[in-house]
């Protein structure tokens, strides 16, 4: 494994030994009761049956519960129909829940809107059939572009309720990287906004978006603009539309149609180990299903009175599982906010749980540990006691900030869920039952009820107790991907060869005496950024495409608030210069290229870089450079006098 954490976490999780119980009163009413796990172990793959008939309403019921056959493409709930918008919002309006609130909505600027499940259904409706009206069919693909406003997820429900495929690009990433997106999916709509705020600042994501949809291919048809902030638009007549020109205009009244169990829901790109993102395909019932049911039992949810809060942007899976899709199937209140959590000041988030009463609260480490930084006088200002839980996601929780995060936000009573998965995974798969276990600062701990999680060493083994290894998944789960869009190949290779007839998840873990997880990073070229995905080799790809740059090897460094941070080693091309502008230059064309959230923390030049003799990058020794250690085992480099030429140059 060459994960940073793993020296030092192993060292801290040894010394792990502090547990917190739930107490008697959360325990006798939390909404997950231990007989689930029991029920869920009896009952294999028909555990997910009861679920997904309790969690939804189906149009016509499946007649069977998983198909296996072809594995490792799944089949959930086969025969079954069921539309996702219609379980997110007029089912709710059908049990007389329509003056629910479903969003609050709060934007940088302070602007504020309400909007109740009746309202939202309209707003989807007229979408739906605005979207019909630019041609928009099932099956369809059309890309969103847009900041965390509510327009964000209305577009994603319009699209499930007439079955056309969502393919969500987070707005911090490039116009180039916007292309690439639009044309794997060959996607026929586009819905983007004239702007958003980013640190009291308008910020117009449009200049960069048209450009790429310029360059798109021909399968863009058109383009639907939310005005936000009245940013310069650069507009095509006759392909870009206004969305209120469209969409305030059209029919509140439109049919959901019901949709095969296994019809595609959304695609979203995520980094792998190579320069390509892939797009992960997830479909609709099993989807629901596993996202529904954890965002319940995970987050001890009563949808009448809770007020929940997931951070993360709709770009990520986060914002497509927790807060487009679960919470609105459970039919709860939640509150999106389109900013940045020092914006105006670095209370914005805590006045925002007093202001909404927010009482489960779901976010990163990273922005825990950006808090913990700005300190804890900030957030003792506010009222948090409307905190009941605390999640965390995205990337190991190290116990400073989860002891951190359960005293100064939680008052040191309240559950904290740690919950790991992935964009693949769809949903939460290992994670404590508040109410149920014993919970440990650092730990994701035990697989979700009716997921079947393991650790093995190389030959696929499972490890014992007290050893760690590779986590695998051992059965297939509803929410599993069904596949990456366009490649099968792709899918058997990255996920089912490693060890054979599992899942193989790149996360590195260990299970402790008690049989607990611990995640320990990633195992291959897939670095973490406060929480955001991104691979070493579309960096290095990024770089080379520059005049300069004859060569690049990118590692994540560890960092204490971003978790890792890009730190990338280039060769220059021999009429480049070596000074302050190249880095800057450099700097901004990744940042062009993929995104500003991959721009390196740092770029080093150096004359050569460790290569084996069989011509591979050593990233393990430069990752020892990136972080200041002493270098390590250098024997096998093709040239073993590479590491002190790096040494030289870099001290220069
Ligand atoms: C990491 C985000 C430790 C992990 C939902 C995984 C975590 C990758 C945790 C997926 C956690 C996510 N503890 N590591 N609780 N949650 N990860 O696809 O390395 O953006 O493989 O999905 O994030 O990132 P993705």
């Amino acid at each position: 494994m060459s994960t940073h954490q793993q020296g030092d976490a192993f060292e801290n999780l040894l010394r792990e030994d502090r547990r917190f119980p739930p107490s008697a009163e959360f325990a006798a009413a939390a909404v997950a009761q231990p007989a689930l796990y029991e029920e869920a172990r009896e009952q294999g793959a028909e555990f997910w049956a009861g679920q997904a008939r309790k969690l939804l309403t189906w149009d016509t019921d499946f007649t069977q519960t998983l198909d296996w056959s072809d594995a490792p493409f799944a089949k959930w709930f086969v025969g079954g129909t069921v539309n996702a918008a219609y379980n997110a919002l007029d089912r709710h309006v059908e049990a007389g829940r329509g003056d629910r609130v479903a969003i609050h909505f709060e934007g940088e600027p302070g602007d504020t809107r309400t909007i109740t499940y009746a309202e939202l259904t309209e707003e989807v409706k007229r979408a739906a059939n605005a979207f019909e009206s630019l041609g928009v069919q099932k099956g369809d693909r059309v890309a969103v572009y847009l900041p965390m406003i509510p327009e964000a997820v209305v577009t994603m429900l319009a699209c499930a309720r007439i079955g056309a495929v969502h393919s969500v690009v987070f707005g911090g990433f490039s116009a180039d990287a916007l292309r690439s997106r639009i044309d794997d999916a060959e996607a026929r709509l586009v819905v983007t906004a004239d702007g958003t705020y980013r640190r009291g600042e308008p910020r117009a994501p449009q200049p960069a978006g048209a450009g790429a949809l310029a360059r798109a291919g021909h399968t863009v048809t058109n383009v639907v603009v939310v005005r936000r902030n009245e940013q310069p638009v650069e507009w095509t007549e006759g392909r870009d539309v206004w969305w209120h020109d469209v969409v305030d205009g059209a029919s509140a009244e439109h049919t959901a149609v019901p949709h095969d169990a296994e019809h595609p829901l959304f695609i979203l790109y995520t980094s792998g180990t190579t320069g390509k993102p892939k797009g992960i395909l997830h479909t609709t019932g099993g989807y629901l299903t596993q996202t529904a049911f954890t965002h319940l039992n995970t987050f001890d949810l009563r949808p009448e009175t809770d007020v929940f809060w997931c951070t993360a942007d709709i770009g990520w899976v986060t914002g497509h599982s927790y807060v487009a899709y679960a919470p609105l199937v459970n039919g709860a209140t939640q509150l999106i906010y389109e900013g940045t959590p020092d914006t105006p000041h670095q209370g914005r988030w805590w006045e925002l749980v007093q202001k909404y009463k927010v009482s489960i609260l779901y976010t990163a480490p990273t922005a825990i540990r950006t808090f913990m930084k700005w300190g804890r006088e900030i957030p003792q200002q506010y009222d948090l006691s409307s905190i009941r839980v605390l999640g965390s996601v995205g990337e190991p929780i190290n116990p400073e900030a989860w002891m951190w995060y359960r005293e100064v936000i939680g008052g040191g009573n309240v559950p904290i869920v740690d919950t790991w998965w992935q964009t693949e995974t769809g949903a939460h798969m290992i994670a404590p039952m508040p109410g149920v276990t014993a919970t440990k600062p650092g730990s994701a701990q035990v697989a979700v009820p009716g997921i079947a999680i393991d650790v093995v060493d190389e030959l696929g083994k499972p490890v014992p107790d007290g050893s760690g290894g590779y986590l695998v998944i051992r059965e297939p789960w509803p929410s599993m991907l069904r596949g990456i869009w366009g490649d099968p190949q792709r899918f058997k290779d990255t996920y089912w060869s490693r060890f054979d007839g599992m899942y193989f998840a790149g996360d590195g873990a260990k299970k402790d005496d008690d049989g607990d997880l611990w995640l320990l990073g990633r195992v291959d070229d897939v670095m973490n950024i406060s929480g955001h995905r991104l691979s070493t080799t579309e960096i290095e790809s990024a770089l080379v495409s520059h005049p300069s740059v004859a060569e690049a090897a990118v590692v994540g460094a560890s960092d204490e608030t971003t978790g890792e941070a890009v730190v990338a080693f280039v060769i220059l091309r021999g009429s480049a210069k070596d000074d302050d502008d190249i880095v800057t230059t450099l700097r901004n064309h990744v940042g062009k290229e993929i995104g500003p959230i991959a721009k390196p923390r740092n770029i080093l030049v150096v004359p050569e870089l460790p290569k084996t003799r069989s011509g591979k990058i050593m990233r393990r020794l430069l990752k020892d450079v990136a972080e200041g250690r002493e270098v390590g085992d250098a024997t096998t480099l093709s040239d073993p006098t590479i590491m002190q030429q790096i040494a030289v140059s870099l001290r220069k």
